[in-house]
């Protein structure tokens, strides 16, 4: 069965097609973000190559989930605290300090080590390492949190959700994953937990960073030129913005942009986001389904926003922003993820299976759809780092009927 290992050739290949690529960015002396991801895809393949069927699948059942259940017991333990601060740290040391059964606390770490989160450097001596650090990062540990005790405790329950509605797609009217597991759609529980609120507003405000930044993507200093905005004009209503982190980014890339910087979101994160609020933001209490309040402003900017929704709630979005755009001036400006055709990434993949787990989202391409059979497509232009982009941004599209 999976004893069969690949052909002496494929290896060698493999390894070849990675030592290859290793010379060529060794050659260039630098790396795009890009060019990382094209030799550890090749690392990886040459891993595969040099494994059996069977450890890839042991790789996949039983390794997978220990390393991410053995890091979140870590969290929960306090031993990652004690990791980060210190050069090294004996189990004794940790039942010492953060309680606990040394037996356990050895049987966790060896998963640890064994997955690379922590180095083994002496007999139950465990360090850290700059994932592990990573991972413990404000925002990135509660994304971390959110991923194990929410995300995944739906996906246990996705393939008998599926397979009860014959594997039709989940649609946003709150009968979705999340709810038929929570009791509830995902909002809804974050707008009656606050602590899970306020970790998930957290988590967002570092998201950008392995998913693009539009601040980075689009060139809002030349789109803007021709308008002529004032200090009183809206430059920006960032639509569904969180914390402000992304509205934030683009007032520190573009400074010189005059205008106001509008945040909205649900009362709850408003009221998270103003207890520390980014300098020269305004925040408001908006749902998105209602009246767009703020009438003619430059820019009305959706990040991470449509890939939350169907096609129904995604048109009534348009439909009240449209309502508050003012002819040949307002654009509507989209950053989302937008899944290629062929070879998407992992973790694009299981970004949009994230989606439909958490919010019914419709699959990413859909977003287009939407878009082209409602919006004049004239300026349909797609921003973004490089030809696989995780975050491609639609900009400046008017829309149609005014
Ligand atoms: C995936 S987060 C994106 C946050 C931010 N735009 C970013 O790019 O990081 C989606 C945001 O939509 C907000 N949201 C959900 N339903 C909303 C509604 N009905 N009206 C306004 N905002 C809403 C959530 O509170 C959350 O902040």
């Amino acid at each position: 069965m999976g004893s069969k290992t690949t052909s002496r050739e494929d290896v060698l290949q493999a390894i070849q097609a990675a030592q290859a690529l290793a010379q060529e960015y060794l050659n260039a002396g630098t790396a795009t973000q890009e060019d990382r991801y094209e030799i550890s895809t090749a690392a990886m393949d040459m891993t595969n190559a040099c494994q059996t069927p069977i450890d890839i699948a042991v790789r996949i059942v039983l390794e997978g989930p220990c390393a991410s259940a053995a890091l979140r017991v870590a969290i929960a333990g306090g031993w990652t605290d004690v990791l980060n601060q210190q050069e090294s740290v004996t189990a004794d040391e940790l039942a010492e300090k953060c309680g606990g059964d040394k037996s356990v606390i050895v049987r966790i770490m060896r998963v640890l080590t064994a997955s690379k989160l922590a180095r083994e450097v002496g007999h139950q001596t465990y360090a850290s390492t700059p994932v592990m650090a990573t991972l413990l990062h404000p925002g990135m540990v509660d994304m971390f949190n959110h991923s194990t005790d929410t995300v995944t405790a739906v996906l246990c329950k996705l393939p008998l959700y599926l397979a009860n509605t014959s594997f039709a797609e989940p649609s946003s009217n709150g009968t979705g994953p999340h709810a038929s597991t929570f009791g509830k759609p995902f909002w809804k529980c974050l707008e009656a937990e606050p602590a899970l609120n306020e970790a998930f507003n957290r988590g967002m405000t570092i998201s950008h960073e392995a998913r693009g930044i539009p601040a980075e993507c689009f060139p809002f200093d030349t789109k803007t030129a021709d308008l002529k905005l004032t200090a009183q004009d809206v430059f920006i209503v960032d639509i569904g913005g969180g914390m402000g982190h992304q509205t934030h980014l683009i007032k520190q890339k573009f400074p010189s942009i005059p205008g106001r910087a509008i945040v909205q979101d649900l009362p709850h994160v408003v009221e998270h986001a103003s207890s520390n609020p980014f300098p020269g933001i305004e925040y408001q209490a908006h749902d998105m389904f209602t009246p767009e309040p703020v009438h003619g402003a430059a820019f009305y900017f959706l990040s991470a926003i449509f890939h939350d929704w169907t096609d129904g709630p995604g048109l009534k979005i348009l439909e009240v922003i449209r309502g508050a755009m003012r002819k040949g001036y307002s654009r509507l400006l989209v950053a989302d993820w937008v899944l290629p055709d062929v070879g998407a990434r992992m973790a694009d993949a299981s970004q949009d299976l994230w989606m439909m787990d958490l919010t019914d989202d419709r699959a990413a391409q859909g977003m287009y759809q939407l878009f082209d059979d409602n919006i004049d497509l004239g300026m349909f232009v797609q921003w973004g780092y490089h030809s696989r982009v995780t975050c491609a941004l639609v900009p400046a599209i008017t829309s149609k009927n005014r």
